[in-house]
């Protein structure tokens, strides 16, 4: 392991959004529940149930998923295919993630077939046929599943339809919203079951407090955070939502404060300042992952709002090669869906006046 001569970070790495640790503490008994699941199924192809995961934002739905997809890939023959729906949102894209990843895991040597023009029955066959001539048993994780729902919701009765030709296969949907499925077609809905569900609880002031001592001790040099500074971030986090991510992402920016002022201390202070920025934490994870295309728009409105007419006027001028009127509506629509945007008639004549419910410079950052 590399140690480094930092006098703050001992590992910094530790702190970073995509680090998966070794050991997520008070997740024990959600990974234990999730992985039995997978392996009666593995074992047993007729017992197959879907997994609903579901609970508050930064209570590690995310990292327990890649945590059992990391040990299911080195220790059986399952292969696994994580979706992040927020980004691949259409039932097309949801079933080229899982031909890509088939090709890339289990047919390494042959090439993987382009979605170019390519029909999407044509393409499900194409992984009907190849699931049945290999027998690979595909673990699919749809995360942040509200944002393929309902659009891309078919894609779902289409996979569990797999199991009518004898071809094994498991779902697992993740997400904030436990009543998500209450609107998607019955039809569909009824295709999924059985189900089981795990619900995942926001972490006690306790839980919080221990896992930040953990990534303290592994990202941090001995003895630069004060213990008071540890007590008030894990009682922020919590009051927050018992949000990890929150915690996390204020380590690292205290950090760098501690760093820049040169006394390589964190404290409280540092706990402070570090939190108004990182309290938008899952926001600005969000639009980290939003396509060019809607960060641009985003990106163009004003601090204090704007009405559409206006706003497409001022688009078009931008961007003049950019989207047509029923696109930009579309994006904008799906930004509202983000919540990160609103839109509400407002007026005599009931233009739809646009605003942002996030700090503009986090979008520009
Ligand atoms: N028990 C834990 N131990 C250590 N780190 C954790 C734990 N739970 C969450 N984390 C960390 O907190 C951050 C957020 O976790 P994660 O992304 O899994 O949240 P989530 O439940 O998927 O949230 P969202 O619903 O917003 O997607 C990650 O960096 C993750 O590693
Ligand atoms: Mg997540």
């Amino acid at each position: 392991m590399y140690v480094s001569e930092d006098p703050v970070f001992r590992q910094k790495e530790v702190l970073f959004p995509d680090y998966i640790p070794d050991h997520l503490p008070h997740r024990e008994k959600e990974i234990k529940a999730i992985s039995s699941i997978i392996n009666t199924a593995l074992k047993n192809h007729s017992q197959i149930s879907n997994i609903f995961i579901y609970g508050p934002p930064g209570t590690g739905k995310t990292a327990s998923i890649k945590f059992i997809f990391r040990k299911l890939e080195e220790e059986t023959n399952a292969f696994t295919v994580y979706i992040n729906c927020f980004r691949v949102n259409t039932r097309m894209g949801a079933l080229y993630t899982i031909i890509f990843e088939f090709f890339r895991k289990v047919r390494p040597t042959r090439r993987i077939p382009s979605r170019r023009g390519v029909a999407y029955d044509e393409l499900y066959d194409l992984l009907v046929s190849e699931l049945k001539k290999t027998k690979a048993f595909p673990i699919i994780c749809f995360d942040e599943i509200d944002h393929l729902l309902p659009r891309g919701s078919e894609v779902l009765y289409d996979l569990s339809r797999l199991k009518e030709g004898a071809i094994p296969a498991l779902l697992i949907m993740v997400t904030n919203d436990q009543f998500v499925f209450m609107n998607v077609d019955p039809r569909i809905k009824s295709s999924l079951r059985p189900v089981e569900e795990i619900p995942y609880r926001a972490y006690t002031l306790e839980e919080m407090r221990e896992i930040i001592r953990m990534r303290v001790e592994f990202a941090l040099q001995k003895g630069v955070v004060d213990e008071e500074a540890v007590e008030y971030l894990a009682e922020v986090a919590c009051e927050m939502g018992g949000d990890v991510r929150i915690a996390r992402e204020t380590l690292l920016r205290a950090g760098e404060l501690a760093k820049k002022d040169g006394k390589y201390r964190i404290t409280v202070e540092h706990i402070k300042n570090a939190l108004a920025e990182s309290q938008f934490a899952k926001t600005k994870s969000m639009v980290e992952q939003l396509s060019s295309k809607e960060r641009k728009i985003i990106s163009l409105i004003p601090e204090n709002g704007i009405f559409y007419p206006e706003f497409y006027e001022l688009y078009r001028k931008v961007y003049p090669s950019g989207v047509r009127d029923r696109m930009l509506r579309y994006y904008l629509e799906r930004l509202v869906r983000y919540g990160l945007i609103s839109m509400e008639r407002r007026g005599v004549g009931g233009s739809y006046f646009i605003r942002l419910n996030v700090p503009k410079k986090l979008i520009l950052s």
